[in-house]
Formats: C-alpha cells, structure tokens, sequence
C-alpha cells in the first residue's frame, strides 16, 4: 500500500468476538463464511439456479398480467424498497422488471438530494415520481432514507428525523387512500453477508461500481443501522402500510417471495394460484422476521 491510499481495514464486534476486516484485501477471511453458515442454519437450503430460473419465469408471466390489467384499468402500484447496503435491493428490481413494459414499469432511484430539494417538503422529490394511471413504479430507497441513512450518517437532525417518523404514517395513508397499491419492502440480511457482498463487490469488476463510501461507513454502524430500523418498524409499520420483511441472504429465495407477496396482493384478471406458488413464511413475513 502506497502513502496516498487509505487504510480501510476496521476492527470490528461480530459473532462475539473482535476481528480485523479489510476489504482490500482480495481474500475472504475464513470467519466470514464459518458466522454466515451459522446464521443459514434452520434456514431452507440455498434455492439452485433451475429451480430459481423455473419459478421466477412463471411469476414474470403473472406480472405481465398485471400490467395489461394496469392498462385496462388504470390502477397505481408502487413497490418500495428498503434495507441496508448490499441488501439485494437492486437485484430484486431487476428481476422484477425484467419482462415487463419499461415504458409502464419504471424504477426511481434518486441521488442524493440537491440544494434545491434540500429546501422542499422532505416527501416533494419523492411525490413527483409517484405513478400515474396503469404505471408500476419501483422505489429503489425511497423516503425512508430519512430513517435510516440521514438519521445514522447525520444528514438529518434528530428532529427531522422524529418528524418524519411521525408524519408518515399519514404522507402513505393519503397514498393508500388514492387508490395506490403499495408495497413497503425491507430486504433484511445478516451481517456476515454484507461483509461477502461488499468484498464481491469490491473485487469483482463487473460490480466495482456499486460499492460506495456510504458501504464502506455502515461497516462499523451496523448497530445504529438496527435501531433505526427498529424505530422505523415501531412508527411506521401500520395497518393501511405494513412492512414486508423478506429475509435476503438467499437472494434467489428473496426475489421469488416478494414478487408472489405483489402477485397474491393484487386483483388482476387471469390470475393463476398455481403458478405463483406459495409464499415461505421462513422467508417473507413482517417485522418480527427481522434478524
Ligand atoms: P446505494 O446504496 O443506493 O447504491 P449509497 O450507499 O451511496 O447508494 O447511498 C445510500 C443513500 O444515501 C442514497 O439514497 C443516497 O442518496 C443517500 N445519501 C448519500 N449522501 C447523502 C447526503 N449527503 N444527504 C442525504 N442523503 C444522502
Ligand atoms: P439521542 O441523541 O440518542 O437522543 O438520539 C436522538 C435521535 O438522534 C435519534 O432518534 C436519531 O434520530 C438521531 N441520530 C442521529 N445520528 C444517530 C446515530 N448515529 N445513531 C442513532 N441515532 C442517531
Ligand atoms: C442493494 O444491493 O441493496 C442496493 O441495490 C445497493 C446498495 O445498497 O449497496
């Protein structure tokens, strides 16, 4: 290592012990994968690609349903979608989208806010991507981010924090109340399989580019991250909005539960119960899923 290259190795407490993890460094350390084992036992076995690629294809062709029956209609769907860094959200959108109408199905993925949005109502940048008839829109971090990344990496002070705690409960009842169809998602994963997939992503090409400054904090803030979350359960998990935990660390297991859980909460024409399948209560269900 040179003189101008940081030092980002950090120590840090994880499965009752004290380690040393570098993400620089292009091997994997043995802990890592022995903590990951043992938080996948009770767990269903890691889901194999045929059996994946099989069940995502018949719940792609339900979901292209529902966008004719949008199209017919007019209904509003919005899926949003939150967890920690590397939690799969991304991955899930894609899957998702994959077959459908990109002209209907969009996906908001917003950056930071400007100085001119940092002087808006906090929910105005949010509000003007909401869908309009027969649109599907797929919120990739969302407002949330007040309750999870701005309260812990200080971007927002508490106040607005506790505001926004508060208020949103009834921002998403006016939503709901629209005729919106709204998923909240939470892609929960543990903490070894954070640390996997940030050292994929930094050594592996292909995903250099998603591993950002904010990964490289939330290392060490993984527990200001939990009680964020679980204050964001507490206040905003209601009965008109209710979180969706889905539990990610199979990832494959994660995409195809979430997809059923839209499937099986939307009245479309021509749906088939078959072919969607049944969700694994082991996998998607509400906050207490959390780990
Ligand atoms: P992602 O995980 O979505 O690929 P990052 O990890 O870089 O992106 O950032 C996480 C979130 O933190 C993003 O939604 C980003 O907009 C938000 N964020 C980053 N910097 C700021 C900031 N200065 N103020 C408010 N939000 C920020
Ligand atoms: P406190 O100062 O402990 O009373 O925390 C009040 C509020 O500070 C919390 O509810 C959060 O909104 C906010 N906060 C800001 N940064 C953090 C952080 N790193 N961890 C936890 N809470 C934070
Ligand atoms: C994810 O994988 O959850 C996101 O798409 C990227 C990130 O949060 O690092």
């Amino acid at each position: 290592m040179t003189d101008e290259q940081e030092e980002r190795a950090v120590e840090i407490e994880i499965g009752g012990a004290r380690r040393r993890f570098d993400i620089d460094d292009p091997i994997l350390p043995d802990w890592v994968k022995t903590l990951q084992e043992q938080s996948a036992v009770g767990q269903p076995d890691k889901l194999g690609r045929s059996d994946y690629d099989r069940d995502l294809e018949l719940l792609q062709v339900e979901l292209v349903k529902v966008q004719a029956w949008q199209q017919a209609t007019g209904n509003r769907v919005v899926l949003l979608f939150e967890g920690r860094d590397a939690a799969g959200k991304g991955g899930a959108i894609a899957a998702t989208r994959e077959y459908m109408n990109p002209r209907s199905a969009r996906i908001v993925a917003l950056p930071k806010p400007t100085e001119r949005e940092r002087g808006q109502w906090y929910y105005q940048r949010y509000v003007e991507h909401l869908p309009s008839a027969g649109e599907f829109v797929m919120f990739d971090r969302s407002w949330y981010n007040r309750a999870g990344v701005e309260p812990v990496m200080g971007f927002c002070t508490p106040d607005e924090h506790a505001h926004f705690l508060a208020e949103t409960p009834d921002f998403e009842r006016m939503l709901v109340k629209s005729g919106i169809y709204l998923f909240k998602f939470w892609l929960d994963i543990g903490r070894a399989k954070q640390l996997e997939r940030f050292h994929d992503r930094r050594h592996t090409i292909l995903k250099a580019w998603k591993l950002s400054p904010m990964d490289i904090a939330s290392i060490q803030r993984w527990d200001d991250y939990t009680a964020m979350r679980d204050q964001m359960f507490a206040s905003t998990h209601t009965d008109l909005a209710p979180w969706i935990v889905v539990r990610a660390d199979d990832k494959r297991r994660a995409r195809l539960n979430l997809i059923r859980r839209v499937l099986l909460g939307l009245p479309y024409e021509g749906k088939n119960i078959n072919a969607i399948g049944h969700e694994e209560p082991a996998i998607i269900g509400g906050p207490e899923l959390a780990v």
